[in-house]
C-alpha cells in the first residue's frame, strides 16, 4: 500500500502547488486521479509504457482494453496520430474541449501498452479546468481510463475514487461532483465512415449536425449481437451493482404497479429491495430504498446521478433493484446504454394487459 495524497480544490480556484506536485508525479512515472466534466480519470504519462502498465494494475483491468489519451491543444493531436481526417477538425472545432473521444491511427511515439496493442488511439480534450491545468503541467499527454476498479460504476465523486483506488495510486485531485456523470461519446474515424462506439452526452444527432451521416456500432444497439464490439472495453462486464438489477418498461402506471407487486413478493422473502424511480413516481413505491434519477424527460439529471445511485445501493446492501426505463432520446440513449449494461440486459416490457411480453 502506498500513501495516497488527496487534495480538494475548485475549478474556479485552482491550487497551483497541488497541480505542480501532480505534474511531477506523472513525469516520474506515477499515477494521479483527476476530475473531468464526464467522470473522474486515472491518469498516467500516455507516452510511458510503464505508466500505462501501472494503470491496468491499479484498476485490475485487462490490458487489452485501450486507454484514452487526454490532451489540451490541437498541436498535441498531430504529435500522437498519423493523420487527422477532415471530420475530426470539424468535430474538434464544435465539441472540443468537451465530452467527445475520437479514434485515430496512432503515431509510433504512442506505446502499444497505452492502446492495448491496437494501432489506433483514442483521444479526448476535456473541458474541466482542473483536468486541463493538470494535463498541461504533466507534459500534455495523459492516458486515463475512468478511475474505478474494473467492473464498478465510473466515479462521479472523489469519495468513490478513494473507495476504489486509495493506497494503489500516488494522488487524487478532488474537484467535487462531475458535471455530466457519464463517460464521453466515442466516435471511430479510422474507417470509411464515422462510427459511434459508445453513446454519451454528445448525441448521434449532435454529431450528424457537424459531419453528416454517422453509424452506431451494432453491438451498442442489439441485445444479442454476436459481433465483437469495436471498443474492446464494451465487451467487459460493467457497472453491475451487487444486487440483481431489472429494468421495467411500459406505461408509467403499469410500470409502478408491476414493480410494487414484485417488491412486496421479495420483501416477504426477506430480501432488501431498491428502486430507481423518477421525481414523479418515487413516493409511490414501497421498498427499502427508493432513489429518484430526477424529473421524467430530463435525462441529463439521470446521467448525472445514475452511477452514484448504483454505488449507493451496494453500500446499503440492496439485493433486488428495479429501475424504470428511460426514453432513448438525446442523452437518454447513453443513460439506457449504461443502465442496460448494469442490468446485464434484464428488461421486462409490459403489454397493455399488464403482463410481461
Ligand atoms: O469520459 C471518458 O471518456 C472518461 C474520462 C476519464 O475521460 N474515460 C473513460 O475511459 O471512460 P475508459 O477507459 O473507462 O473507457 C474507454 C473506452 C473503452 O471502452 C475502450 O475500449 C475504448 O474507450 N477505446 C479506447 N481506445 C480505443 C481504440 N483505439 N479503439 C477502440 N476503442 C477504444
Ligand atoms: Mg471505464
Amino acid at each position: 500500500m502506498m500513501d495516497t495524497k488527496i487534495i480538494r480544490m475548485d475549478e474556479e480556484n485552482i491550487d497551483r502547488k497541488a497541480i505542480e506536485l501532480a505534474g511531477n508525479i506523472i513525469k516520474s512515472g506515477g499515477l494521479v486521479a483527476f476530475p473531468t466534466e464526464t467522470v473522474y480519470g486515472l491518469g498516467g504519462d500516455a507516452l510511458n509504457s510503464s505508466s500505462s502498465k501501472k494503470i491496468y494494475a491499479a484498476k485490475g483491468r485487462p490490458s487489452d482494453n485501450p486507454l484514452i489519451i487526454h490532451i489540451v491543444e490541437m498541436s498535441a493531436l498531430s504529435a500522437i496520430v498519423n493523420k487527422i481526417p477532415k471530420a475530426a477538425y470539424y468535430l474538434a472545432e464544435k465539441y472540443w474541449p468537451g465530452p467527445l473521444t475520437m479514434i485515430f491511427e496512432k503515431a509510433d511515439c504512442v506505446p502499444l501498452e497505452t492502446t492495448g496493442g491496437l494501432d489506433t488511439v483514442a483521444v479526448r480534450m476535456p473541458s474541466n479546468q482542473i483536468a486541463r491545468e493538470f494535463i498541461r503541467e504533466a507534459g500534455g499527454y495523459i492516458a486515463a481510463p475512468s478511475a474505478n476498479r474494473s467492473g464498478r460504476p465510473s466515479p462521479t465523486l472523489a469519495k468513490y475514487v478513494i473507495e476504489d483506488l486509495s493506497g494503489k495510486i500516488d494522488m487524487i485531485l478532488d474537484g467535487g461532483q462531475a458535471d455530466i456523470g457519464l463517460e464521453s461519446t466515442i466516435i471511430d474515424l479510422t474507417g470509411s465512415s464515422p462510427v459511434i462506439l459508445r453513446p454519451g452526452y454528445i448525441t448521434e444527432e449532435m454529431l450528424r449536425q457537424v459531419i453528416g451521416e454517422v453509424e452506431a456500432d451494432q453491438t451498442i444497439l442489439e441485445e444479442h449481437s454476436k459481433k465483437a464490439p469495436k471498443a474492446p472495453g464494451m465487451k467487459y462486464k460493467h457497472y453491475a451493482p451487487r444486487g440483481n438489477l431489472i429494468i421495467v418498461e411500459g406505461e408509467a402506471g403499469q410500470v409502478s404497479a408491476y414493480i410494487n407487486d414484485k417488491l412486496s413478493a421479495f420483501h416477504k422473502e426477506g430480501k432488501r429491495t431498491g428502486v430507481i424511480a423518477t421525481d414523479e413516481t418515487a413516493t409511490g413505491y414501497v421498498a427499502d430504498s427508493v432513489k429518484s434519477a430526477g424529473k421524467r424527460g430530463q435525462e441529463e439529471q439521470a446521467a448525472k446521478c445514475l452511477f452514484r445511485i448504483l454505488r449507493e445501493f451496494d453500500d446499503e446492501g440492496i439485493e433486488i433493484i428495479y429501475a424504470e426505463g428511460f426514453e432513448q432520446k438525446g442523452v437518454g440513449q447513453a443513460v439506457m446504454n449504461r443502465l442496460l449494461k448494469a442490468a446485464g440486459r434484464q428488461v421486462v416490457r409490459l403489454s397493455g394487459e399488464n403482463s410481461p411480453i
